[in-house]
Order: C-alpha cells, then sequence, then structure tokens
C-alpha cells in the first residue's frame, strides 16, 4: 500500500516514519511536510535512500499542489500528522491554526475523496475534551466525552474532528480518528515542556513553570502513540475515534523536578512564571476500547520512558544545539 504520510519531519510523525519504514517493507511512504518553523529535515535525514520512502516538501493548504499529488501518487492511506501544535503560539496567533488545522483537513479529505483513497486518518488530540478537575481523580476522558475546547489549538483540532465526521457521513469518506494525550521522547522540538526543561537544564537557564505547576498531564512514549496510529489505521473500524493514553499523569512541577534530578540540576533553575491563559487543569484518558477492540498496549512506563528520552536529549546535543542556532532551518537542501 502507498501511504501519505503528512507532517512527517515533525516529532510525532518522525518517529512514525522510522518505525514504519523499518516494519512494512512492502508498503511505500511518502512524507510531505512545508517545514514550518517544527518542522526540522535532521529528524528524517537518516531515512534519505531507503527504497520504501520518498520526502516531499509542501503545504496541505495548497489545494492545487495536493490535488496534484493525490493525481501522480494515488495514495491508499492518509495520515494526517501535520498541524500547528503549539498551545502557547496559538493564543498570541490563532488565524494558522485555523487555516493549517481546519482548512489542510478539509483539502485533504477533498483530495482522497476524489482519489478513493481508502482510509484517511485524522491524528488528534485529548485536548478536544477540554479539561479535567484536579480533585476528581476518577474522571477520564473516553470517546464519549463532549468535545469541549479552551484553546485555539484545542479548537482548531476538535474543528478538524467534527469535520473529518462530517465527510464520513456526508460523503462516505473511509475515515478513524485518534486522540493521544501528551507525547514525549526524541524529535521533540524544544518548545514544549520536556526537551524545553532538558535544553534550558543543559545551558543553565531559568525553566519557566506556569502558574503554580499543579496542572497535570498523562504522558505517553510517542513510539506507544505510533504503534495505536498504525494498529488503528490497519485495524480500526471505520467511522470510529480511539482514545490513546499513557496511563502516566503527573504535574508539570513534578516532570521538571524529576529532569532536574536526573541531569544533577539544581532546583533553583525552576522560576515560576505568569499562568497561560485558560490553561487546562487535568487531561487524562481512558484508553480502554482500543486495548479491547484492538489489542492495544502501551509497552513504555512513564520511569523508563522519561530515562530514556532524557538520555536521547544528552546523546544528541548537536539536534539541539542546530535548533538553538536556527541551523536547522537549512538542513533540508532540496
Ligand atoms: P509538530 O509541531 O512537532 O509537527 C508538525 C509538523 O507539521 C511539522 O513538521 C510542520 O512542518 C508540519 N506542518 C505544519 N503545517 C503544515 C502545512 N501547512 N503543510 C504541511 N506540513 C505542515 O507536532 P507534533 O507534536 O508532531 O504533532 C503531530 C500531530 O499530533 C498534530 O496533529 C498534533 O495535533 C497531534 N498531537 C500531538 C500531541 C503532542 O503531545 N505533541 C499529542 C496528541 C496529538
Ligand atoms: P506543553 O508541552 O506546551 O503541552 P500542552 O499545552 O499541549 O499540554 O505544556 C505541558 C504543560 O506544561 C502545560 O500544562 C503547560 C506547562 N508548561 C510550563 O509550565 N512551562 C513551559 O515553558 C511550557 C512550554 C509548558
Amino acid at each position: 500500500m502507498k501511504f501519505l504520510i503528512t507532517g512527517g519531519a515533525g516529532f510525532i510523525g518522525s518517529n512514525y516514519l522510522h518505525y514504519v519504514t523499518d516494519k512494512y517493507n512492502d508498503d511505500y511512504f511518502v512524507c510531505l511536510d512545508a517545514l514550518t518553523y517544527a518542522g526540522n529535515y535532521n529528524n528524517i535525514k537518516d531515512l534519505e535512500g531507503k527504497d520504501n520512502y520518498k520526502f516531499v516538501k509542501g503545504d496541505i493548504t495548497d489545494r492545487a499542489f495536493i490535488d496534484k499529488l493525490f493525481c501522480d501518487e494515488k495514495f491508499d492511506v492518509v495520515i494526517n500528522f501535520a498541524a500547528e501544535s503549539h498551545v502557547d503560539n496559538s493564543i498570541k496567533n490563532p488565524e494558522i491554526f485555523l487555516v493549517t488545522n481546519i482548512i489542510g483537513t478539509e483539502i485533504l479529505m477533498d483530495a482522497s475523496l476524489k482519489y478513493n483513497v481508502k482510509r484517511y486518518h485524522q491524528v488528534s488530540t485529548d485536548e478536544v475534551y477540554g479539561d479535567l478537575p484536579l480533585d476528581r481523580p476518577d474522571l477520564l476522558f473516553t470517546e464519549s466525552t463532549p468535545l469541549h475546547t479552551s484553546s485555539p489549538y484545542s479548537t482548531s483540532k476538535a474543528s478538524a474532528d467534527l469535520l473529518v465526521m462530517a465527510y464520513y457521513r456526508t460523503y462516505g469518506l473511509p475515515v478513524t480518528i485518534s486522540r493521544c494525550s501528551n507525547n514525549y521522547g526524541p524529535y521533540q522540538f524544544p518548545e514544549k515542556l520536556i526537551p524545553l526543561t532538558i535544553m534550558k537544564a543543559l545551558n543553565n537557564e531559568n525553566i519557566p513553570v506556569y502558574g503554580t505547576g499543579e496542572n497535570v498531564r498523562d504522558w505517553i512514549h510517542v513510539y506507544d502513540h505510533n504503534i495505536g496510529v498504525d494498529l488503528i489505521v490497519r485495524k480500526g473500524k471505520i467511522g470510529e475515534v480511539y482514545n490513546l493514553g499513557g496511563h502516566s499523569e503527573r504535574p508539570n512541577i513534578e516532570i521538571v523536578k524529576l529532569i532536574l534530578k536526573q541531569m544533577n540540576k539544581s532546583e533553583d533553575l525552576i522560576t515560576f512564571v505568569e499562568d497561560r491563559k485558560g490553561h487546562d487543569l487535568r487531561y487524562a484518558i481512558d484508553s480502554s476500547k482500543v486495548e479491547k477492540e484492538l489489542g492495544w498496549k502501551r509497552t513504555y512506563d512513564f520511569e523508563r520512558g522519561i530515562k530514556e528520552t532524557i538520555d536521547w536529549y544528552l546523546n544528541n546535543k548537536e539536534w539541539i544545539n542546530d535548533i538553538k542556532s536556527g541551523r536547522y532551518k537549512e538542513s533540508y537542501k532540496g
């Protein structure tokens, strides 16, 4: 089968490509990425030369380009990882989130319909469910929790999800959606909490913790997210939504302290700063549907995953330094 993987130069998409290009020699993977500030060709450089892979630079919001790509390539499966993904950016500049995350999804689905794609998979997020209270650990997001968003980012992702279900119902596009909790692992752009903390700690810079640091996220290793996406795309039921979660709820402050401890750095680097506007309190996922129906199981417990992840960043300082200096923007020679 021929796959289109959008956003494959980003954090989750690049990990996905490493996983599937090794695992499936009989499938072919086309990575499409616009290489925005969050796209880093260094993440996928080592895939060059693989027989079952190629890279195409392009924008999912460019309708004419997408139409020609689909016409030329005749994809069987489309997996849409491409998105503007950072909540803080969405608070400062919502518009690009609406264009990329909603219109981009629509353009990909129009082409999928026109060229008879057999499966369109939308990579979504648990943030579409809004947040849960801190004092109700019994409450978890299920697939039937109503969409109730807080930030322009989560609102754009929820809007895209609704559009995906509308294309299923109205036009019969064969879709699936996965909604995953906070990912961590190799190749994550250091604007997100975990790689940002590691990068700042490496340089002995202050680490900004929003508000009191009590907000809770449910952390999942990116590898476990990706085996879930792969399973859903290959075995999931058309028209269904599947939650994926890490069963690893931690307050932010605990994450930051753990990283500092493993890096032998002082907690004096922690700096409490003004809270994020509309800051979601707690995310927690119930992934029993995908576990029962598709046999998905996470392979990483948080302690092992975070230790390995910190080690990865410490062993790949050049990757971080290229981002810090801006050199990563020249990593694609095209
Ligand atoms: P990321 O920001 O690291 O990567 C996004 C990629 O999309 C980048 O390579 C970027 O260049 C590309 N892109 C952006 N706009 C594009 C466009 N118009 N055309 C083509 N490519 C474009 O994001 P990520 O963390 O890898 O997230 C991937 C997907 O997973 C997103 O849809 C996100 O909403 C979802 N998700 C992320 C998390 C998380 O914790 N990071 C959790 C659940 C779901
Ligand atoms: P982030 O990694 O941006 O992911 P998301 O907002 O999608 O959950 O943030 C994770 C948590 O860490 C969130 O509660 C906000 C908080 N945070 C900080 O306290 N300081 C920071 O510098 C960042 C980027 C996030």
